[in-house]
């Protein structure tokens, strides 16, 4: 009952997800994870306009003001834990689509979970997973898209490396009809994945990954290095050419391009 007062709307779209508005939460993905338990559905979205507790991957902070799109999404694909990461590349392939479809902006894929625009990051995303004996019982996969959010919401030493839809438009975008996009492609993409079809979901995704075959900056776990981005492979491990002799496989971690002169 309690969960029912703090909802201010329940709508479903016409592709079969269920959507949960709220107007504050901690965290969506805490609160899907709350219904996850309750419910043995899928499909389900869970939307907030502002975010007290909003989670990045490694633990970091994401901030989640007034006029971004924050939801998240309760799954129960029928796959391996180890394959769960498909989720994150469908889910950026979906973003990185809408905004080019929708607003004619050119996006970028960054590995492993990002959406840039002109080298900048404009959505994250983050995917949970929930196993038990071995099987995967249940995923939720979260977006952060800063949507109609001004760069002065974000502290200065975020500005530069951030950017948002109305910052590169120049005016504000309807929210709702963003999102209807984003579930109605990444719906599509997700039907493909279940019915076998990664290998050219994986190729779908590379033709947005401007990072391949550039020279990158690694940090994962305590180690950075440096070395040319050769490809993904198909468990979604970023191969990186260190010498002439190395390639290392990258499972965790962040990189940035880096910069010709
Ligand atoms: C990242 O780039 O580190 C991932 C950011 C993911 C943020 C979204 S906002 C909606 C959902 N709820 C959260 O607490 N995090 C994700």
């Amino acid at each position: 009952m309690h969960l029912m007062r703090e909802i201010q709307e329940i709508s479903s779209t016409s592709f079969g997800y269920k959507i949960f508005r709220y107007n504050t939460l901690s965290s969506t993905n805490e609160k899907v994870k709350e219904i996850a338990k309750e419910t043995p559905g899928e499909r389900i979205v869970v939307t907030a306009e502002t975010q007290t507790q909003g989670r990045g991957r490694l633990a970091r902070e994401w901030l989640s003001p007034q006029g971004g799109l924050w939801f998240s999404v309760l799954l129960r694909p029928q796959i391996k834990p180890k394959e769960a990461t498909r989720l994150t590349f469908i889910m950026s392939l979906a973003v990185a689509e809408t905004i080019r479809i929708l607003y004619s902006l050119a996006t970028e894929v960054k590995w492993p979970n990002d959406i840039h625009i002109k080298g900048k990051k404009v959505c994250g995303i983050l995917t949970e997973t929930t196993t038990q004996d071995g099987i995967l019982k249940y995923v939720v996969v979260g977006v952060g898209l800063n949507v109609n959010v001004d760069l002065d919401a974000f502290p200065e030493n975020l500005q530069i490396n951030v950017t948002t839809l109305k910052r590169e438009l120049d005016c504000e975008v309807d929210i709702k009809t963003l999102m209807q996009k984003i579930l109605q492609l990444f719906e599509e993409k997700y039907l493909q994945l279940l019915n076998g079809h990664w290998s050219s979901l994986l190729k779908e995704w590379k033709a947005y990954a401007s990072f391949l075959g550039k020279l990158i900056t690694v940090t994962s776990f305590d180690e950075t290095f440096k070395g040319k981005a050769l490809d993904v492979n198909q468990d979604g491990v970023l191969l990186v050419k260190i010498n002439e002799e190395d390639i290392k496989q990258v499972i965790v971690g962040d990189i940035a391009v880096e910069v010709q002169s």
